[in-house]
């Protein structure tokens, strides 16, 4: 049996340093014997949730695809930036259409298929001070819980990740590195122990 982690940054941007920091953790994830997917969101582009949208079209094509994969995993590794103090729009608006059902209504039950019995893991990387620690982290983890997620207490933020990664896309600093590496290593556990 394995756990099978869907990982994803909170940011579409190319040149993210909140990507970077998902694959280190991905491959960190892999090497304690997860079985990761790694997603990019900026595949997955959808419009703002309108609810007059979703009761003409259900959700959107991107939607349903995120949905099955979803569906397919038994963890979330989300690494996140932090936008005025908050979950960035292109995440919160990823969760918010996965949040509901498939045409079917509001105020369905079905909507939350996706997140029932997921396990995540967070981590979330700015240039600044605090590195999402205060504020990004907790908003994520409220939302989540509500989602039913059960969300690991060990989480790693990220703070002056703009000289965080060498030219390689490799953390600079191996203590760094290392609680990536426990961060990891404890969502492939938890996830394993919440399966069985
Ligand atoms: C930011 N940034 C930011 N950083 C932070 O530590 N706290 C914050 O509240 C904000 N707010 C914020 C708002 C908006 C609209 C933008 C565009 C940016 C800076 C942000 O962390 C930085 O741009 C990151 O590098 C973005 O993440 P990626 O794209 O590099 O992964």
């Amino acid at each position: 049996m394995a756990a099978k982690i869907l990982a994803f940054a909170g940011s579409a941007r190319r040149d993210s340093l909140n990507k970077k920091l998902v694959r280190v953790a991905a491959r960190a994830a892999r090497e304690a014997g997860g079985e990761v997917t790694l997603i990019d969101l900026d595949d997955f582009p959808m419009p703002i949730y309108h609810g007059d949208l979703e009761d003409a079209e259900g959700l959107p094509p991107n939607a349903l695809k995120l949905r099955e994969l979803f569906l397919a995993h038994d963890a979330l590794l989300i690494v996140s930036p932090e936008n005025n103090g908050s979950v960035p729009a292109v995440l919160k608006n990823t969760i918010d259409w996965l949040s509901r059902g498939t045409g079917d209504g509001h105020g369905t039950n079905s909507g939350i298929a996706p997140y029932r019995g997921k396990v995540a893991g967070l981590a979330g990387a700015t240039p600044g001070p605090w590195g999402t620690l205060y504020q990004c982290l907790p908003h994520l983890r409220i939302i989540l819980t509500k989602l039913t997620v059960t969300v690991i207490p060990q989480q790693v933020p990220l703070p002056h990740a703009d000289e965080a990664f060498d030219e390689q896309g490799e953390l600079r600093d191996p203590k760094v590195a290392k609680s990536v590496a426990a961060f990891a290593k404890s969502l492939v556990e938890t996830t394993l122990k919440l399966k069985a």
